[in-house]
């Protein structure tokens, strides 16, 4: 059932305030006799004493799960002080990397199925870590197999590009973040900033939907590139990879997700007038950062496009020669969620004007159960 919408993608992109909602329902708690804005994850608290004396957490992943988790890292890491390692699932089992008994490794999966993260978490079982979930189907093999985990209940993802998916993966994984990170007197203000965050996430995210028909014209505008890449860094470097895999699984255009601290180091040779490239410069840690990138792309001619936070046009954009999608601007580590969508919708609407499938891109299955 599509809802009245015309593919399945596009109704998943635009269920995402509700999506949201259903994965933090019975998560955040606020106010009771302390006051205190906290958190609760069911199927993790007997096991929360063993994640925060781990010595490492390691993540584990394909695809748009692989990205949600790089999107969550920065958070975990500041919040728990445990370092976070990133694993793609086949790399792990390729290498057989090592992973020890007082590692927490967790297995991010939408599906619950998938065979490589299925592979990885078997050779962790074996190599004694304990072995946490993150899945969106109840009764999948992940969800079987791992000791302790968490439904993300952003309900059924029916349209092989993950999107609704992904976007309720970095909010558990930030609510993760929170609940290893526990109560202490000095992150008290940064955690309730976070819980706000989560609350008013819901009605960003309707926010920035509105911008459905600023992306289906920039898409009329790139219907006929051969290669579009998306640059950004710290909180955003996940988004640029995801943007990427969006517009390359769905639309079948070249798309590359990149660092921007890496542009020096071998990208920035092709730039020129005509490759369209994206820059996510939202307001955080990092914009400063953005600004020079931008301004040197600029100065090498690039046809950009930017990814703002609302005001920040005019401080964003060397002059006319770029263009701005501004979004609305929320806590640093959620600004993941608000910024992947835009980037979402133009897959979409590039792939409706291109012609080809939607919901089911040619070679591909919606859950990977073969090696
Ligand atoms: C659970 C109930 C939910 C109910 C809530 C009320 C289920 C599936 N969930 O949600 O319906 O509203 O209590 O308190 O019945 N798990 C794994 N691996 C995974 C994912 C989950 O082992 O990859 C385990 C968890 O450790 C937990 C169980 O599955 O034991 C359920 O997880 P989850 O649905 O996230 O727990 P709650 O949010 O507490
Ligand atoms: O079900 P999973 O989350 O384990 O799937 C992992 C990848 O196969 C999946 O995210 C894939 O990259 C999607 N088609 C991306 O949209």
């Amino acid at each position: 059932n599509k809802g009245g919408y015309e593919h399945y993608m596009q109704k998943e992109i635009h269920e995402q305030p509700e999506s949201l909602t259903t994965t933090m329902r019975g998560r955040l708690i606020q106010g009771g006799s302390c006051k205190a804005k906290t958190v609760l994850l069911g199927g993790l608290k007997d096991h929360m004493k063993t994640i925060r004396r781990s010595r490492r957490i390691v993540f584990v992943g394909c695809g748009t799960s692989y990205n949600a988790a790089l999107a969550s890292r920065p958070i975990l890491e500041e919040l728990s002080g445990v370092p976070v390692t990133m694993e793609i699932a086949s790399d792990l089992v390729d290498r057989q990397g090592p992973i020890y008994r007082e590692d927490t490794a967790v297995f991010v999966s939408q599906s619950g199925e998938t065979a490589d993260t299925l592979l990885a978490l078997e050779y962790a079982l074996e190599n004694g870590a304990l072995c946490v979930g993150i899945t969106n189907t109840v009764g999948s093999a992940i969800a079987r197999k791992t000791h302790c985990g968490v439904h993300i209940n952003a309900g059924a993802e029916i349209g092989v590009a993950s999107t609704k998916a992904y976007t309720s993966q970095i909010v558990v994984m930030a609510i993760l973040a929170l609940a290893v990170g526990g109560d202490t007197i000095s992150n008290q203000a940064r955690r309730e900033a976070i819980v706000d965050g989560l609350y008013d996430l819901p009605s960003k995210v309707r926010e920035v939907l509105k911008l459905d028909n600023e992306m289906k014209d920039l898409a009329k505008q790139l219907i006929a590139e051969q290669s579009l890449l998306v640059f950004g860094r710290g909180y955003n470097y996940a988004t640029a990879l995801e943007g990427a895999l969006k517009v390359k699984e769905v639309s079948l255009m070249h798309s590359e997700g990149m660092l921007a601290g890496e542009m020096k180091h071998g990208p920035l040779a092709l730039v020129d007038e005509n490759l369209p490239i994206i820059v996510i410069a939202t307001h955080d840690a990092c914009f400063s950062k953005q600004q020079s990138v931008i301004q040197q792309l600029h100065a090498r001619r690039g046809r950009l496009i930017v990814l703002c936070s609302e005001g920040d046009a005019a401080s964003v954009c060397p002059g006319e020669s770029c263009r701005v999608i501004e979004v609305p601007q929320v806590e640093d580590c959620l600004q993941p969620v608000v910024n992947i969508v835009p980037l979402q919708l133009l897959a979409y609407h590039l792939t409706v004007l291109r012609g080809h499938n939607v919901d089911q891109p040619r070679n591909l299955a919606k859950s990977v159960t073969t090696q």
